[in-house]
């Protein structure tokens, strides 16, 4: 089982990883595959709404940004589980957080009938 492990903290050492780290222990433990990534290391912005993602060709269900976030979003669609951590800032997850799942989420959705679903990818 190949599991992506993300550490959603900009700081590497502190809570979040110590707690992602002991959760990608966990998984190896059990025998799965791991890759740990600290996604403040990575330079990317979160969706642009351009809706390239939702036309009817080749590019439907991808994201059409290039950053350091799209390979990533690549291993987490090919992987068997994800697990992501974050700090709570003013009540929420990390800015980073919030915008990986924005790339990551918003190209699987559908509007092919009128109503937005995962196009089950
Ligand atoms: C900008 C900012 C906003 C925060 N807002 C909250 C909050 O709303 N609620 C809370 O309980 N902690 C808040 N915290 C504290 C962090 O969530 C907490 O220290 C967390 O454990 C940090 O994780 P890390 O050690 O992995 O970086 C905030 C910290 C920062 C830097």
């Amino acid at each position: 089982m190949k599991t992506i492990v993300i550490n959603a903290s900009p700081r590497k050492k502190w809570n979040t990883a110590e707690i992602m780290q002991s959760a990608q222990k966990g998984a190896e433990s059990v025998g799965a595959e791991t890759k740990y990534v600290n996604l403040y290391d990575l330079s990317f912005k979160g969706c642009r709404s351009c809706l390239v993602c939702k036309l009817k060709d080749k590019t439907k269900g991808k994201c059409y940004w290039r950053d350091d976030l799209s390979p990533l979003i690549e291993e987490i669609l090919d992987s068997d589980a994800l697990l992501i951590g974050s700090p709570i800032y003013f009540g929420e997850p990390t800015s980073e957080f919030r915008a990986l799942v924005e790339r990551l989420i918003f190209c699987l959705l559908s509007y092919d009938d009128g109503s937005s679903y995962f196009t089950g990818k």
